[in-house]
Order: structure tokens, then sequence, then C-alpha cells
């Protein structure tokens, strides 16, 4: 989703600004531009598309200037056009806006009632036009930012350059994530630590409802009262250099590959080589003590939730609500005593995980949340925090983060079964040792990759394709569904291979992938009977399974894909990497913008 940079800079600040947004990229966009003071006074340029259109913009038509914002913009109000793109300009004032003004249809009222027009469809140009509205009538720019500010409804992040004021930067958030890094005679605005990395490692994130006036030697921040605020100023240990494929064709086959070493540091972060327990972030987690755990996240992270239900309820005999976090946020359940609320998030950043979390605040016995970006929100909200140790991911369609998320929630499981008396010594350290032989299975399982990409090919003829799974399959079926519609551009659905009978089974056709998803565990032969209920009505099976699985039903499916034998507990960990392979290689045959598919933001910053 829209990024946003500022900078208070030494030397010229344009190529800063576009370096910064390239780091930006991975949430997702489809216009970009920045805005300098030159001279004193305000210039922009912005394009429509890649970053490289604006490069190339700023090749011909340079920008010059010491200090500036950028923004990299993904569409809400408005088409991705030109005269959408920001930073958005009202005379004396530009803006850059992560986020959704959502009063703005009445701002818009009130000012065409002032005699004040509107040039973009956004919600963002009104903004300006307050701020612009505000100058008119005397203010200084720091006032007209605060009145603009007191003004808005919904969520913003925020940025204002003013003309003639060279070394003044004003930022402000609500509900959408901003953090200022600080150098040496400059000073910095950013939506993330990583977008400021290569220009410094201090940064001091902004709080809800926090406005910050920045000059290149001081910040001064107050809260949402107005009240003069501190915020800790930390030192972020994100790689200044930007993360490459390392020869592969793609961000997501790259990280697709890196399963293995991901996972291996996983679990070296979490498992204890010497005693083989699993130690917790200080703190700890008291699982004796709890009733029942309230799951909350989006999209691909919802689906690491519904498989740890299955391990929480299964091993630790812990009931587990899971909840998509949109739905969770506005349905006002009852949190009770004895209550966990977990939060599970690759970006740390997701408007309704947020928003969710901070509903359980005060209400939860604990606040735990699952994340890869430490530094981020959801991570600095909870009361406990555990990485997955993922690395950057910046691929749109989730993998590794995926796989490390199951690997961290397994381990969690795991410990609470040990806590709560279900699961001794013994039994805890058979998984452990298990656990401990992923990443070597996970090696043996990327040798599939030759044999997808052949069946890709024909998968990518289709328009829609069914998943079926059973029990911790059920939601590997729903994860690589949304694999697959999100990156190919296929129509996919899952079911609980049970539900079939009930109603999907209507759809299939001669015509009909159906990708299942069966290792030869208790379920296994439950899950081929609705298998061969596809058969019979000419369904084309694309089984994948392990060898005893194969041997068993292997007869008659359209493809076999037969992976390493795994304990069936584990088997989720394994079986993501079918399911990413497939929505890879059709993505790639379908010849689609496999790192950034339309329409999709890395990290959802409005809700
Ligand atoms: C799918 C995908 C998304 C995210 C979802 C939540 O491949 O990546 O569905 O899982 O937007 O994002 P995070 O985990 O950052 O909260």
């Amino acid at each position: 989703m829209c990024g946003i940079v500022g900078v208070l800079g030494q030397n010229e600040v344009a190529p800063l600004l576009v370096e910064a947004l390239k780091r930006l990229e991975y949430r997702g966009y489809d216009s970009a531009g920045i805005a300098t003071l030159n001279d004193g006074h305000l210039d922009r340029r912005r394009a429509v598309g890649k970053l490289v259109n604006l490069s190339d913009l700023l090749v011909h038509d340079p920008l010059a200037g010491k200090s500036g914002i950028g923004h990299t913009r993904w569409a809400t109000h408005g088409a991705p056009t030109l005269t959408n793109t920001h930073p958005h300009r009202a005379g004396p004032v530009a803006v850059v806006h992560n986020g959704i003004i959502e009063n703005y249809r009445e701002l818009r009222a009130e000012l065409a009632s002032a005699g004040i027009a509107y040039h973009t469809e956004t919600d963002t140009e009104t903004v300006a036009l307050l701020a612009q509205h505000h100058l008119d009538k005397g203010a200084s720019p720091e006032e007209a930012a605060r009145a603009t500010i007191a003004q808005l409804e919904g969520a913003y992040a925020l940025c204002f350059l003013f003309d003639g004021e060279d070394d003044l930067l004003i930022a402000a958030r609500q509900g959408s994530p901003l953090a200022i890094g600080h150098g040496d005679g400059e000073m910095f605005v950013g939506s993330d630590a990583i977008a400021l990395a290569p220009l410094t490692d201090r940064v001091t994130y902004l709080e809800e409802g926090d406005f910050a006036v920045l000059t290149r030697t001081s910040l001064r921040i107050t809260d949402a009262q107005g009240t003069p605020a501190t915020r800790p100023m930390r030192q972020t240990h994100i790689d200044s250099a930007r993360v490459d494929k390392a020869g592969h064709k793609h961000f997501m086959a790259k990280e697709i590959a890196e399963q293995p070493t991901v996972i291996s540091e996983a679990l070296g972060a979490y498992l204890n080589g010497e005693n083989g327990t699993i130690t917790l972030p200080e703190g700890g987690i008291n699982f004796a003590g709890l009733e029942r755990i309230t799951m909350v996240a989006c999209g691909t992270a919802y689906f690491a939730c519904v498989t740890a239900k299955y391990w929480f309820e299964q091993l630790a005999r812990l009931p587990v609500e899971v909840d998509v976090a949109s739905e969770f946020r506005y349905r006002e359940p009852p949190i009770t005593e004895g209550t966990a609320a977990l939060f599970v998030s690759q970006s740390g950043e997701t408007a309704d995980t947020l928003a969710a979390l901070r509903y359980c605040e005060g209400e939860a016995d604990i606040i735990l949340s699952v994340v890869n970006v430490d530094e981020s929100s959801i991570a600095r909200e909870s009361d406990l925090a555990l990485p997955i140790h993922a690395g950057t991911e910046i691929g749109v369609a989730s993998s590794k983060a995926f796989t490390c998320q199951l690997t961290v929630l397994l381990l969690l499981a795991l410990k609470a079964a040990h806590a709560r008396g279900h699961l001794s010594e013994d039994g805890l350290r058979a998984y452990l040792v298990a656990m401990r032989s992923l990443p070597g299975m996970l090696n043996e399982a990327l040798g599939i990759e030759e044999d997808v990409r052949g069946l890709s090919q024909e998968l990518s003829k289709a328009t829609d394709v069914l998943f079926l799974g059973r029990g911790l399959m059920y939601p590997m079926a729903m994860e690589g569904a949304l694999k697959l519609k999100e990156i190919s551009y296929i129509h996919a659905e899952a079911y609980a291979s049970g539900e079939l009978k009930h109603g999907p089974i209507a759809l299939i056709d001669e015509k009909m992938p159906v990708v299942v998803f069966a290792p030869k565990d208790a379920l296994f032969d439950k899950t081929v009977s609705n298998m061969q209920e596809v058969m019979a009505r000419g369904g084309k099976i694309i089984l994948i399974t392990d060898a005893a699985g194969a041997k068993d039903a292997g007869d008659g499916t359209w493809q076999t894909i037969i992976m390493p034998t795994i304990d069936p507990v584990l088997a989720p960990i394994l079986y993501a990497v079918p399911a990413q392979l497939l929505a890879y290689h059709t993505a790639v045959a379908k010849g689609t913008d496999v790192d950034q598919p339309r329409n999709l933001a890395k990290s959802v910053t409005v809700e």
C-alpha cells in the first residue's frame, strides 16, 4: 500500500527520495511521485506505473532541492492516473498520505461552499486544500497543519512540505504507521524503517495521534491531546543493502527456495539444543493458566492460524477461536477471562489486525503476536512478540513467511501441550527431533519443482480450480487456492473434502482440475473417497501425497506429486511447498507479474 518518505537533507534529495521509495516498492503501488523545494519553491514530478517511469522522468526533467517528500500510491480513491498521483499540491502546500480520509466528502463540500475547487478524485487532495485554506487565513505552516489534522477522520500517515520553508517537514500519524529517522544535520520521515535504512539506523516511531515538527536539527512531537511527548529513539538492525533476487527470476522463487534456511533460523531461535526445550522471549506465556486462545489475522496469516487451531486443540487440548481481522474488529466478540489473544502478521502493520489487537487490549490476559517485522506496530503493541525470522519478504504473495509462521505456531502448540500436561518430556523431545529435520525435508520437497513446472503449463489453461483437504490439509487447501488466484488470476476455491457433497460437487466436469492434499495419515482414506467421487464425474485430480499415498490411490489421477514422508503433525509446513510452486509456475506460464500481482499490496495499511 502507499509508502511515504520525507527528507530534510544536506545534499540533493531527489535521488534519496527515489531510493527510499524503491525500498517501499514491496508494499505494492501503481504510481509514484516526489516534490522538493527547488530554490525555496515547491515543484514536483510524478509518473504512473513503476518507479522506473519516475526515475526516467527525473533524468529528462530533474528536480533540484535539499528538502522533499515522496510517495508510492496504491489507488483507493480514484484510478491510478497522473492527476491522482501524490504528492498533492494546493498552492504553497504539498502533501503525501497513506490511509483513507473517511470524511473527505463532507470536507470537500465545506471547501466547495467556500469557493475552493478540487481537481483530483482523491481523498488526499482535501488535506492539501484544507492546509492551504488555513494558510490563506493567516495561519503559520504548523498551525495550518494542526488545524487541518483536527478536521480529519479516518486513517492517515501524512507528511507536509511548505513553499519557502526549506527547513521544515510536518508529519502526523493516526492509524497508519510512520517513522522519523535521525541523521547528522539531516532528518527523515518514512512509512517504515526499511525505507530509511540507507539513510539512518536511528529511528523514532510515532504513536497514534502524534504530530511531529521536524527541522534538520530538531524533532518536536505532541500527542493526540497536543501535549509535548517524548518517544524513544531506537537503533534499527535493518540491512541497508536492497534485497536482491540472488539469481532467481522472481523474489517469490527466491523466497520459496529460502525456506529450508529460514526455517532452520526460526528453529534455532526457539529451540534450546542442550536440553531439548522451547525457549520463548522474556516473560513467556502461562499456557497452563489459559482457557482459550483467540487468533486473529488476514489472508495467508489467517490460514496459518486455522492450521494452528488444529495443533492447539489436538495437542494441547486448548480451545482456539480463529477470525479474520476485518470481521473480528466489528463483531465485538466478548473476551472472557483466561483468554490469550494472538495476532499473526508478516508485516506487523495490517490495519485490520492492528485494530483487532487494540480491541483486545485491557480485555485479554495477554496479547501475543507472531510477526516477521519485529519493529512493526503489532510487535510493539503486544505484551509478547514472537519473531518468525523469515527475513525480508518482497514477493507480495507470502511464501516463506507462511511456513515460518507455521513453525513458530507449532512450537507454541507443543510448548502449550507440554505445559498443560498433555505431552510428556519424551513426546515433546520426539516432536522437536522431527522438527529439526524440517529444513532437510523441505530441501527434498523442493525437488518436486520440475514435475510441478510441467503440470503448471497445463494448469495455466484452466479457468477454475478446486482445492480439497481434510484436517490439517484443509487450511493448506485454502492457502493453495489463495496463492493460485492472487498470482495467476485463475479462479480457485478451497473446500474441506467432506463438504464436497454438500454443493461444490455440482461444479465438477472434465474441465475442472481438483488439487487434493492428502498425505497418508489417519484421514487419508476418507479424503480418497471424496477424490473418487470427483474422478467418477470426470474431474481431473492432482493428488499431492507421499509414496504410500501414491501407491494406494495414485491410479487414475491426472497427476500425482510425491512428497517426502513426514509426521502428519508437521505436514502443513512441508505441503506448503507444492501449494506455492503450483501457483508460482502457473503464474510464470501465464506471464503475470508474479512479485507484484495486479491490485495487490504487500502491507495492507488501510481497512
Ligand atoms: C497472501 C498474502 C496476504 C497476507 C495478508 C496479511 O499471499 O500475502 O493475504 O497474508 O495481507 O498480511 P500480514 O501478514 O502482513 O498481516
